[in-house]
């Protein structure tokens, strides 16, 4: 049962517990066994029958649960760097994606890769994202756009699952757009996804749940609802992008499906907000996607005063956001969604793992749940947030063992 001692700060977190409470503990330790957290709490209090296990010494850092990154777009073949330029010098992300580059453009280059291939850059990325402290990650298809390439993503997220030092959570995204072999009917793409690739998805267990993109350029109201019904009765439950270049509505669909979140939100209505409220779904910030597209970004306070709960992901994909970086969005959570450091750290870890229905077994340093925990070189929550630096992760822990750094 090995022992972490000399922990300057512990921020544990709770399953249940409000969003603007870490609950940090000074001069903690943290005992597991195996995967799972066997004891934690004041060094001073540590009981006897630990006194003869072996101890790692944490050199006064800060101790967090595994970071979460709960909506990332992981598997892609190329990159878009020509649009980045194009952003910069005034173009839309609408306009792009209207001319064809867009999503489109990254659908073309993956279905150029083979599994092969996107399996060895989702293995770089994650080597990196382990670095961060990161320890589960939600990982959406969405580039393929037919049969055989959305089934391809899924399983390389499948074999990573295997072999991964960070948890893989799969989500199908066939609803990202319309490929362009369907543009002029659309209803058939709908219904490829309906009869062909949900069945199947399902029947090889290939995701857990099912993402649609709700935009003037996407998906319709209507046809996410379609979707999503269909897929909740196959088991996988709802996902969505949903009003972030525009208000359509989408938060309160969210609601009514009773979808386990919200994502970008951007032009959230108040009428959304009061929906999200009165279900359980959870609201998903993605403020890297807002500064790369140079829109508003969501102010979170307009929903955490309301009780809804909020979660920060990096929307990790080649176009609106070209970054894996989570502290990267944590901070922006802080400076750009008027969250405070507390409720970032709290955001990025247990209300994100609710995002993926596993907070009864991570997000939090509490007995009983798995040993998935991150340690950095800062005194505090708020310290390390404020003063962006290099990477300040010292190590990276998954069910107990030391994947990434040094003690
Ligand atoms: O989450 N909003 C839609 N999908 C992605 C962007 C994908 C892309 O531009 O390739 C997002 O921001
Ligand atoms: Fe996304």
């Amino acid at each position: 049962m090995p022992i972490l001692k000399n922990i300057g700060m512990l921020s544990s977190g709770r399953t249940a517990g409000p969003q603007e409470q870490v609950y940090s503990i000074p001069d903690a330790a943290l005992v597991w066994s195996d995967k799972t957290i066997a004891w934690v709490g004041a060094e001073c209090d540590l009981p006897k029958q630990f006194a003869s296990e072996k101890t790692i010494d944490a050199q006064r850092y800060l101790v967090v649960p595994g970071l979460i990154d709960c909506h990332t777009h992981l598997a892609f073949g190329g990159w878009r760097c020509d649009e980045f330029v194009q952003r910069c010098l005034g173009k839309s992300y609408s306009d792009i994606a209207l001319a064809g580059g867009g999503i489109l453009s990254t659908v073309r280059a993956t279905r150029e890769c083979s599994k092969e291939q996107l399996h060895e850059r989702c293995v770089g990325f994650l080597k990196q994202i382990s670095a961060l402290g990161v320890t589960t990650l939600e990982a959406k298809s969405g580039y393929g756009l037919d049969l055989a390439s959305e089934i391809k993503i899924l399983e390389v997220y499948r074999e990573l699952q295997k072999r991964s030092d960070i948890s893989i959570v799969p989500t199908l995204l066939a609803a990202h757009a319309v490929p362009n072999e369907y543009k002029s009917q659309r209803e058939k793409y709908v219904a490829l996804i309906l009869d062909e690739l949900l069945p199947r998805v399902a029947a090889q267990q290939l995701a857990v749940f099912c993402d649609v993109f709700v935009d003037t350029v996407a998906f319709s109201i209507e046809e996410a609802r379609t979707i999503l019904q269909a897929a909740g009765k196959l088991g996988l439950r709802a996902k969505l992008h949903v009003d972030q270049l525009a208000d359509t509505g989408g938060a309160t669909l969210a609601a009514q499906l009773g979808a386990i979140s919200a994502d970008h939100l951007e032009f959230i209505s108040d009428a959304g907000i009061e929906a999200l409220k009165t279900s359980q779904v959870v609201a998903v910030s993605l403020p890297l996607a807002s500064l790369f597209t140079r829109q508003a970004p969501l102010d979170a306070r307009r929903l955490l005063a309301r009780g809804v709960p909020v979660a920060v992901a990096t929307d990790f994909n080649p176009g609106s956001a070209p970054s894996f970086n989570l502290h990267l969005a944590m901070m922006l959570a802080c400076t750009m969604n008027r969250m405070s450091p507390q409720e970032v750290l709290n955001a990025a870890t247990i209300v994100a793992a609710r995002a993926l229905g596993l907070h009864d077994e991570i997000g939090s340093l509490e007995v009983g749940k798995r040993a998935d925990f991150a340690v950095f070189d800062a005194p505090s929550v708020d310290q390390w947030l404020y003063h962006f630096g290099s990477n300040a992760c010292r190590a990276t822990f998954k069910n107990g063992s030391m994947v990434y750094g040094a003690l």
